[in-house]
């Protein structure tokens, strides 16, 4: 997984530089191209010569050789990494990479790397536990940077202690898994398509403070989203209100509240979406004439809310859709469920549904499981047994990629 690939290593000045000569060799043996950068302080724990006898290229410290006067250009190494790995990354290099102090050839290199950097911190205990440190180590995190440290348990932190640079071997095994998953999304035929995805409940207002709502609690969308995007697709997650919010940063929220904002929403990017996945628990009527005051318990007699018909999100993009567009529904039945849901495909004009039944245990609002159906109009339905919302979410994706595949051919 590593063989071929261009990797900058930044050493700084910690006790646990020695750990990189070990990291180096192991790279090298798996068969990487790898560029020594180290920070002035990183010689004084360990000589360049070493470094540039395992890499079998110069190690790089300063912006000029000083000898040849040769520039060496932070921009084009940046260029040429697959990754950048920083280890050690001592309080200070962690300081100034998380503020952007370009003082040296390690942090420039750093500033133009435009491919993923690990950081492995090893330092004292103490600093490492300042909020100083932890905040820049936030920072790093926030950049998109992988931070590379031992396993927290609670027995190995007591013997060995929070700060300790991570080992060699298992930095390698995390680039491993990276380029592994790296590989996986770059194949997966959902790499670049753009997802909509709608979730949770829509609220009607009836006057200020009520509304017309339901229990959804956006568990299922929520999970979808997440998916999607681990595929690599672009996801923009037009959501009801919910408490929950995606584990991955790359979804595009879109809060909403009625049902038709949520139309509005998704109508305007729909037409460059190429997966539509209508998982929203929308409420089919809203009240009329919502009062612009809080409607009084003193009132002479008992209110009657008298309701319109909401639109129908799913129907009204299914109807719009153009040859390439996929729709996909959600139909939550209490009874005749398979007839039902393929009666809202058809007259929603869908792709594909997911029938959930009210009658299954494990399947339904605010549960973390779901027990589901999916019906495509050319192909046999799947049952599948009851799973957790994130497992049911990478069922309908595979579902929507074999129909995507099954119309390519
Ligand atoms: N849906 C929608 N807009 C609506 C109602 C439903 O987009 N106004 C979508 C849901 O997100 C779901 C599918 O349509 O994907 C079916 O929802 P469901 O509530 O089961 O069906 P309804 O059409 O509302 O039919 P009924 O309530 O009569 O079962």
């Amino acid at each position: 997984m590593l063989k071929g690939r261009h990797f900058i290593l930044g050493i700084t000045g910690g006790i646990a530089a020695y750990k990189s000569v070990t990291l180096l060799r192991l790279l090298v043996k798996a068969g990487a191209e790898v560029q020594v950068v180290i920070t002035p302080s990183g010689k004084e724990f360990i000589t360049p010569v070493t470094l540039s006898a395992l890499s079998g290229k110069p190690v790089i410290c300063d912006f000029f050789t000083a000898n040849t006067g040769e520039w060496h250009s932070h921009v084009d190494l940046g260029l040429w990494a697959d990754a950048m790995i920083v280890a050690p990354a001592t309080a200070c290099t962690i300081a100034k990479m998380a503020n952007g102090v370009a003082d040296n050839m390690l942090v420039t290199t750093y500033l133009s790397a435009k491919a993923p950097v690990f950081v492995a911190p090893a330092m004292d205990l103490d600093m490492m536990a300042h909020p100083s440190t932890t905040a820049n180590i936030e920072r790093l995190r926030s950049y998109g940077n992988i931070i590379i440290e031992p396993a927290s348990g609670e027995l190995a932190s007591h013997l060995i202690g929070k700060g300790r640079m991570e080992e060699p071997d298992n930095i390698v095994k995390v680039l491993e898994e990276y380029f592994t998953a790296k590989k996986a999304v770059d194949n997966s035929p959902l790499n670049g398509k753009r997802v909509l995805i709608t979730a949770g409940p829509t609220y009607e207002r009836i006057d200020p403070v009520r509304f017309i709502g339901n229990f959804s609690t956006g568990k299922m969308g929520y999970a979808l989203a997440d998916e999607a995007a681990a595929r690599g697709a672009e996801v923009t997650l037009v959501s009801g209100p919910v408490s929950i919010e995606p584990k991955r940063p790359e979804v595009k929220v879109v809060k909403v509240e009625s049902a038709r904002q949520m139309l509005e929403a998704c109508e305007e990017v729909f037409d460059s979406t190429d997966v539509a996945i209508m998982c929203a628990a929308v409420a089919d009527y809203a009240p009329a004439a919502p009062k612009e005051q809080k409607i009084k318990r003193e009132h002479q007699e008992v209110p009657v809310i008298e309701l319109v018909k909401n639109p129908d999100i799913a129907a009204t993009l299914g109807h719009r859709k153009r040859e390439g567009q996929m729709v996909v529904g959600f139909a939550l039945e209490t009874d005749n469920e398979v007839a039902n849901a393929n009666e809202k495909l058809i007259r929603k004009n869908l792709d594909m549904i997911v029938l959930n039944s009210m009658r299954d245990p494990g399947a339904g609002f605010g549960t973390d499981t779901n027990t589901v159906t999916i019906i495509t109009p050319d192909c046999d339905s799947v049952s599948y047994p009851s799973k957790p919302k994130s497992e049911v979410a990478a069922d309908i994706l595979d579902n929507v990629v074999s129909l995507m595949e099954r119309r390519l051919t």
